[in-house]
């Protein structure tokens, strides 16, 4: 770390023997740091609770606090900002409480008795460690901005289009209808609505159809008066009047019953609702969301509902594609969960190995993103390495027989051209370099084969294909591209 750096880093030297104390002081100020001190374990953790502390050297053994138990306490405080590095200081022979010191998240040890310049440079490790992380996650944010909306997070270009859709609707008050499989983030999209809409400050309700008995969602919806059946010893008011200026999303509107679609359609249409018991109706200003996982087209055709309560709620429509057909966000959607896992339950996991990844890739994902984030959080919580691989994935994960080829190609980020470059290659091979044989497998003529092996001939630099291959079909050739790794949108770290 460059000197004029030190200048703006803070370490904080936990120490309750004076002369340490103060030597340490020394030096590490000679050093050009800004330094610190504690006289023991319970000030050291109010100074890191005040926050801006970049390092912590703290001794294990103190008077009034042990030092482990100091980590733990440090980890709980700065769960949300960036926690300080931690250098902890144990004597010697004592390795068993280094190590389950670096296990609690300290970032490094040193034993006693220690010769400064050994401290000194486990200091400038730990920033120099420190001041890459913050680098990489600044990156990070500035990589992943363009792949998502709100909360929301995709890349592929379906998901690019609906946050497009998204931006021009926050302006408006139109209804919309939020469509897609169970778990492709319907309630997520509609929360962004709301949020970013100028409706944002008032409140956001939202009630599921699906969930709730015909009667009971009737008056949960409109409200009632005071004795407008038994029960009601109080007026009540409903969702609508909850929601009064701002969204009400009404979740799985497929499921809702005939009765209830007319007067829905009616408060849609006067801009009025009448609850149980009211001789007069009521004006209300509500956006209306609504989200469903059923097929309202094809509802319609069978006479499940409405086709002018459809109209009215779907003036435009938000549809999700299922994961399987956006492979894209897939690897982004992993990280981002795996991020967020790793830093709820602290956990110094980075990344998932080549295996897990091309499972995660080929599998059909019926449950959709928040099948993924479950999976993700459980092979976080079992994981015991910081890299995941398959057998931290549920078996019906792991077990899905690959299509090595598309998956590796989809995680090499592959174009078609290239793909298809590949999948002749590999097939003149297979054929033993008998063009005839391979074009007709291919589907091609033999004059277009040609063409395009040319073609591969020129752009090549070093490639062996001209050359004819084995005739026994070779095992893949397995090529040793770095997997292109998308980063989290949201932070783990810092
Ligand atoms: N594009 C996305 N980016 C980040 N997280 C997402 C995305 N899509 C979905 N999720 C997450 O997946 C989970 C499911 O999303 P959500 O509840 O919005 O789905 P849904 O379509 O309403 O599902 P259901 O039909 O089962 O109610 C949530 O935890 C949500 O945060
Ligand atoms: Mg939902």
């Amino acid at each position: 770390m460059e000197r004029s750096e030190r200048a703006h880093t803070t370490v904080l030297v936990v120490e309750d023997d004076a002369a340490m104390r103060d030597l340490l002081f020394e030096s590490l100020s000679e050093e050009g740091y800004q330094v610190e001190t504690a006289p023991g374990g319970r000030a050291g953790i109010e100074r890191v609770r005040s926050g801006g502390i970049d390092l912590l050297i703290t001794d294990v053994k103190m008077p009034d606090l042990d030092g482990l138990d100091a980590l733990q306490e440090i980890r709980a405080i700065a769960s949300d900002r960036a926690p300080p590095h931690i250098i902890v200081v144990t004597a010697f022979g004592s390795i068993e409480t280094a190590i389950k010191a670096v296990k609690l998240g300290a970032y490094d040890y040193i034993t006693k008795p220690f010769e400064i310049d050994a401290l000194l440079l486990a200091v400038d490790k730990a920033l120099n460690e420190r001041q890459l992380r913050r680098e990489v996650a600044r990156l990070r944010r500035e990589v992943a901005r363009p792949y998502q909306f709100d909360h929301l997070i995709g890349r592929s270009s379906a998901m690019q289009a609906v946050f497009l859709l998204l931006r021009r609707l926050t302006s408006s008050s139109t209804n919309v209808l939020i469509t897609g499989e169970s778990g492709t983030g319907k309630e997520l999209v509609a929360r962004a609505i709301h949020y970013n809409s100028p409706r944002a400050k008032r409140p956001f309700v939202a009630v599921n159809c699906a969930a709730i008995p015909d009667t009971l969602l009737e008056s949960e919806l409109f409200g009632y008066k005071r004795g407008a059946f038994t029960d009601a010893r109080t007026d009540r008011a409903g969702m609508f009047v909850e929601a009064e200026g701002g969204t009400l999303f009404l979740d799985e509107i497929g499921d809702l019953s005939p009765s209830l679609q007319a007067k829905l359609l009616r408060v849609i249409q006067e801009r009025e609702i009448r609850p149980l018991g009211a001789n007069r109706p009521e004006k209300v200003d509500v956006r209306v969301l609504s989200a469903t996982h059923r097929n309202l087209e094809q509802r319609i055709q069978e006479g499940g509902f409405r086709e002018d309560l459809f109209y009215r709620l779907n003036v435009i429509q938000v549809a999700l594609p299922p994961l399987r057909e956006r492979t894209e966000d897939l690897l982004l959607l992993a990280d981002h969960f795996l991020a967020e896992a790793a830093r709820r339950s602290n956990k110094p996991v980075a990344s998932f190995d080549e295996t897990a990844l091309k499972a995660l890739c080929n599998y059909p994902w019926p449950g959709n993103v928040r099948e993924l984030e479950n999976v993700i959080e459980r092979a976080v919580a079992l994981g015991e390495s910081s890299l995941l691989t398959p057998d931290d994935l549920p078996s019906q994960v792991r077990q899905r027989r690959t299509s090595d080829v598309l998956a590796g190609a989809i995680l090499r980020d592959l174009t078609l051209a290239q793909l298809e470059r590949e999948y002749i290659e590999r097939m003149l091979q297979a054929e033993g370099g008998n063009k005839t044989r391979a074009a007709q497998r291919l589907g091609l003529d033999r004059k277009t084969l040609y063409r395009k092996l040319e073609e591969y001939e020129r752009t090549s630099t070093v490639e062996a294909t001209a050359e004819p291959a084995p005739a026994a079909p070779s095992e893949p050739r397995e090529t040793t591209v770095p997997i292109p790794r998308q980063p989290p949108s949201i932070l783990s770290e810092d």
